[in-house]
């Protein structure tokens, strides 16, 4: 099974597509998963960025008999960890999609989407591409989960360079455009190094 050591390698390797050092917990694995293991089932789930599966695992445990999971990940390295450890115990329901989710082709409509991708860590523009593809996958009524470290933009923005800080600011108008869009509300998690924000985004029925 891969470990902390694994996580942080990938992460030094590939800082700006994996973008955290370590994989989030368990306690902020059950609020992103929430809203998607609230849905009756059948459900049609999409996950996006799953890294060594924190929440994959949550949403197999939770899986029924006709349920379906989608998973995207980009990191050969997770890929493999997903396929050894991780996705055999839901059998054929859980299909890896390896690639990126700007490119790979899915089936949709999702009843919820579960996503670990780094906001962050992306310039704006691949962040709304990114965000319009999954919201346009979701059915009316669906929720997008995803989380952010808590106060991760304004520390960015103290601390960084003049350009960090011009695309803190624009990542925060793009977050803020989005909350306006959707119904929204979020979670705050400190059993999480560091403590992180679940946010939830419920498209119009
Ligand atoms: C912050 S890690 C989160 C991992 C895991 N969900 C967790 O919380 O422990 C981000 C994950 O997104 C993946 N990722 C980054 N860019 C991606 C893309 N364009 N398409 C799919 N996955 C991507 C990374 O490889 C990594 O697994």
């Amino acid at each position: 099974m891969a470990g902390h050591g694994d996580f942080l390698w990938q992460f030094l390797t590939n800082r700006d597509s994996v973008g955290a050092v370590a994989p989030s917990s368990n306690g902020l694995g059950r609020a992103i998963t929430a809203p998607a293991r609230a849905v009756a089932a059948p459900r049609r789930w999409l996950e996006v960025g799953p890294g060594t599966g924190v929440f994959t695992r949550q949403l197999i445990a939770a899986m029924e008999e006709d349920d379906h999971l989608d998973v995207v990940e980009l990191n050969d390295a997770f890929c493999a960890v997903l396929e050894r450890d991780v996705l055999p115990a839901a059998g054929d329901q859980a299909v890896l999609h390896a690639g990126s989710i700007l490119d790979v082709p899915l089936p949709g409509a999702y009843d919820a989407v579960v996503c670990g991708l780094p906001f962050n860590a992306f310039p704006t523009h691949v962040s709304r591409a990114m965000v319009r593809r999954l919201i346009g996958m979701l059915k009316p009524g669906g929720t997008m989960s995803y989380f952010e470290y808590a106060g991760i933009r304004r520390v960015r923005s103290v601390i960084g360079s003049a350009t960090l800080k011009r695309a803190m600011f624009r990542h925060e108008a793009f977050v803020n455009s989005l909350k306006r869009d959707m119904k929204g509300r979020r979670d705050l998690v400190m059993m999480n190094m560091p403590p992180a924000w679940a946010v939830h985004l419920t498209k119009e029925q």
